[in-house]
């Protein structure tokens, strides 16, 4: 068995203190358990929904007004007022006198998000998978789901979770989701009042911080597409054969800018390339399953050699042929202005973790309407729940 079979027959949270007892693995990858929050945007006030009530107040239609006579329809309308009470405002009244429908402010919803982290935290574990975790496939969602932002026509990201729907559930960058998508439904069920958007976006913050990462922002209220209209065309998200222009031109599209964009890559601490999916093999380091800096001291501590194989161009490591490299990959550590980055977080998983979580945040946002007004959730991990 080799050393990463080994590594696969943990399970995510059991994952890291079975490892870090037992493994030799880089400092950085042992080094997790703590939690970035000193960017902490203040918690400020929910937003409330509202709930619209039909109410007639008059007996007769709209033509009816004529019949009524105007001082009849002034009572009506006073007596609708009443009826409205203090507190409550009304609108539409100007048909015929009768008072039609008055919205009244519902007590606030609560949703209890943290229930929800939980829930999602839970079925991480899967032993039947991969390496033992379901929170990278989560990380892939919440990004793919978001990653196809354009600032300048304002189309795309996690808002509508358009990727329930065909075709960018068809698109080929999109392959493999389903089985993320279908993993999350029975929470979905459990708690209909959350939207997909919100609960993708949510399983990527949730995979991120049980696996060892920081802690991310988060903000509910993203609202779901009724039509596969909303879909965002294909060819949004990156091309992982192609090189440092092409990943500018995806990111820059969203308004990230190179020091954001190698931080946000640096996800791919987590998961494996699935020959089945989008074609690559293996995973790009030793510890799939635990969010480190350890894509950037792979990156740069090793040598890549490209793999001799019919599938797409990718490197494998020279000394054990077993981690990968995708070219978009290697591509920030040609790039002049990507190489600084990698070369600063694979020494500092602190400052790592800081922009990372602050991009990830970002990358969730992307094309949300927000007052500014909204509450900004932190969650707990579910090991620090007492
Ligand atoms: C240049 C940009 C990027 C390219 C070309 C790229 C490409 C890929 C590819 C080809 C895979 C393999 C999919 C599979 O076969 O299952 C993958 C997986 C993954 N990507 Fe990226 N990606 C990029 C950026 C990102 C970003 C920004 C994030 C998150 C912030 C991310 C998170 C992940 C994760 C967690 C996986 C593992 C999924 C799993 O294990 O199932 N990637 N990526």
């Amino acid at each position: 068995m080799s050393s990463l079979r080994v590594l696969r027959a943990f399970s995510t949270r059991a994952n890291t203190a079975k490892f870090a007892a037992n493994a030799t693995y880089p400092k950085t990858v042992l080094n997790t358990s703590f939690y970035f929050r000193s960017f902490a945007i203040p918690n400020l006030k929910r937003a409330y929904s509202t709930e619209q009530t039909e109410q007639k107040t008059g007996g007769g239609s709209s033509s009816g007004g004529s019949s009524g006579g105007s001082s009849g329809m002034l009572w009506l309308g006073a007596a609708g007022l009443l009826g409205a009470g203090v507190g409550y405002y009304f609108y539409s009244t100007n048909n015929g006198g009768i008072l039609e429908k008055t919205q009244v402010p519902l007590k606030p919803k609560t949703i209890d998000y943290q229930k929800i982290y939980n829930q999602i935290a839970d079925i991480l574990e899967d032993n039947d998978w991969d390496d033992g975790s379901n929170g990278p496939v989560f990380v892939r969602l919440a990004w793919h789901a978001a990653g196809t932002y354009d600032k300048v026509s304002k189309t795309g990201g996690s808002n509508g979770a358009t990727m329930r729907f065909s075709p960018e559930s068809d698109h080929g960058a999109n392959a493999g989701l389903k089985f993320a998508r279908d993993k999350l439904e029975p929470i979905k069920q459990k708690n209909p009042e959350i939207s997909y958007s919100d609960l993708w976006s949510l399983a990527g913050v949730t995979a991120i911080q049980e696996m060892g990462g920081p802690t991310i922002p988060w903000i509910p209220g993203r609202k779901d597409a009724d039509a596969a209209t909303a879909c965002s065309p294909d060819g949004r998200l990156p091309d992982a054969t192609k090189g440092p222009s092409h990943i500018r031109d995806i990111f820059y599209r969203m308004g990230f800018d190179d020091r954001e964009i190698v931080a946000l890559v640096g996800a791919h601490a987590l998961g494996r390339c699935h020959p089945d999916r989008s074609g690559f093999d293996g995973p790009w380091t030793a510890s799939p399953t635990m969010f480190t800096n350890s894509f950037f001291t792979e990156l740069l501590g090793r040598k890549w050699v490209e793999k001799k194989w019919k599938g797409p161009k990718q490197y494998i490591d020279k000394e054990t042929g077993e981690l990968m490299m995708l070219p978009a990959d290697m591509a920030l550590m040609q790039d002049k202005n990507f190489r600084p980055w990698v070369e600063k977080y694979a020494k500092d998983d602190e400052l790592f973790f800081k922009d990372f979580a602050a991009a990830f945040h970002k990358l969730l946002e992307l094309g949300i309407p927000r007052t500014g007004e909204e509450k900004v959730y932190h969650f707990k991990k579910t090991d620090e729940s007492s």
